[in-house]
């Protein structure tokens, strides 16, 4: 798989965030990350663990968990996790993506996406879907979404928690 560079925009000197595959060594920076999300709690974490797990310890499957990592300046800023969904023809599903704070804003989200699909596309994909929530504090997310030209599809009412409802962002790889 190749590395890609995307220079991050708005910074005097344009810095390059390099977004490559996650290796097992980073599973506690994942970790970290979630937890300094400010919108992932402990669960989030421990679940984005056991996907993690299960990626490097089961057989290798078609259907397996993939993991990019993004780096700037020799630190990890964030990672996205994706992959095929089971019993479908070449749908693939965006499980998780995050960057932390510091680091928001300045395309790290738009180049983890980017390569995101990239990969799914070039592995086959057909279309790629994301499950997310409705409330402000994920609406940088929606805009993520809607900026690489996911379209919202259908609104599940109160999916999450009473007032919370799931979007199902939806695009043709
Ligand atoms: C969603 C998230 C990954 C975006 O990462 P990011 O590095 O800040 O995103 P970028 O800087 O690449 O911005 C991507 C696009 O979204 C828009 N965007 C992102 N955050 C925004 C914000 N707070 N306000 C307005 N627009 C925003 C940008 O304008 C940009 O659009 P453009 O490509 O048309 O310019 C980041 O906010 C995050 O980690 N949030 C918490 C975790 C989360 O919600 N994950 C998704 C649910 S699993």
């Amino acid at each position: 798989m190749m590395r890609a560079l995307h220079a991050i925009a708005g910074t005097p000197a344009p810095a390059q965030v390099e977004v490559r595959p996650s290796t097992f060594d980073e599973r506690q920076a994942i970790y970290n990350i979630l937890m300094r999300s400010e919108i992932f709690g402990c669960a989030d974490a421990e679940c984005v663990d056991a996907m993690f797990l299960e990626t490097w310890q089961s057989p290798p499957r078609e259907d397996n968990y993939r993991w990019l990592s993004c780096w700037c300046d020799g630190r990890m800023i964030g990672f996205a996790c994706y992959g095929p969904e089971s019993l479908t023809d070449r749908t693939w599903d965006l499980f998780w993506i995050c960057v932390v704070p510091e680091a928001r804003g300045k395309g790290a989200g738009r180049a983890l996406m980017a390569e995101v699909e990239s990969q799914a596309h070039q592995a086959g994909g057909r279309l790629m879907v994301i499950y997310t929530s409705s409330t402000p504090k994920y609406a940088p997310a929606r805009r993520l979404y809607e900026s690489a030209g996911f379209i919202c599809v259908a609104v599940v009412p109160d999916y999450y928690a009473e007032g919370d409802d799931l979007n199902i962002y939806w695009k043709r790889l």
